[in-house]
């Protein structure tokens, strides 16, 4: 079915209809590697994306595209493990569906993670931050059109990185340059990036923040750093370094998610 036939309304009673409640409390979306967390649900259910009307596929390794429900701290979430990448052919538009979706279950917030490449010298691969800015550069990717980035992710910033203290993780924070990919950068453009003010690159999340912006939803963005950015170590990115630093840190990273749903 293709997806731009098929209304967010029109998929929200689809859910409805297989077990998924009208309201939800929190909507995450789960960057490359990061999926693991939904075995924190509390009575999970899943269904594929390829059995929900309007549901595009999502080919990248590391994302099984499937939308969760469950309970957490009492509370309804629903978290989409696999998202949909502009690099993958996919219009903004439809890279927003995730929060078209947060919007009409009328979450109450929506937590957005990452796999994000460090620029800033100072971060470690295996580092969590928490977005308080973006940058896009380039690109229009507004979804809709003249839409001024009304957020301001200071305030919302500075509550993650407490909450974090309180389950004793560290986390960073910082600006996140979006580039649409689907190559990498090259080291004379992460040093460009760097003078800009950026602290990590990737290939996602500012079109969800931008939407999730225009829509009013309460937000808050986190990037796992799964690799350096080119020129900033020696070693050659690929792919499987995503996977083993998501790896090495998917357990901190369910900790601040949970106490995010609980707390922010
Ligand atoms: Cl180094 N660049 C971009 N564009 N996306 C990334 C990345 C780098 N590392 C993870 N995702």
């Amino acid at each position: 079915m293709k997806s731009n036939q098929v209304s967010t309304e029109q998929i929200h009673l689809f859910l409805t209809g297989h077990g998924f409640p009208e309201k939800v409390d929190s909507a995450v979306i789960l960057g490359s590697g990061l999926g693991d967390f939904t075995e924190n649900l509390d009575e999970p259910e899943s269904i594929p994306y390829s059995e929900i009307p309007g549901f595009p596929e999502t080919s990248v390794q590391g994302h099984t595209g499937e939308l969760f429900r469950g309970r957490l701290h009492g509370k309804e979430v629903i978290a989409f493990s696999g998202r949909f990448h502009h690099y993958e052919g996919h219009p903004f538009s439809r890279t927003v569906l995730p929060v078209h979706l947060a919007h009409v279950f009328e979450a109450e917030k929506l937590i957005i993670s990452n796999a994000a490449g460090a620029i800033n010298t100072r971060f470690s691969v295996g580092d969590l931050m928490v977005i308080d800015d973006i940058i896009r550069l380039f690109h229009g990717i507004a979804a809709s059109p003249s839409e001024p980035f009304r957020y301001n992710l200071y305030p919302v910033a500075d509550r993650v990185r407490a909450l974090a203290a309180e389950i004793g993780l560290e986390v960073q924070r910082g600006t996140y340059i979006y580039l649409k990919g689907p190559n990498y950068e090259s080291k004379a453009e992460i040093r460009a990036f760097r003078t800009l003010g950026a602290d990590v690159v990737g290939m996602s999340t500012a079109p969800e923040l931008s939407e999730a912006s225009r829509l009013g939803i309460r937000t808050t963005a986190i990037s796992l750093v799964t690799n350096m950015a080119a020129g900033v170590s020696a070693k050659k990115l690929d792919h499987s370094e995503v996977k083993e630093a998501a790896e090495a840190r998917k357990e901190d990273f369910a900790r601040l998610v949970s106490v995010l749903i609980e707390k922010l």
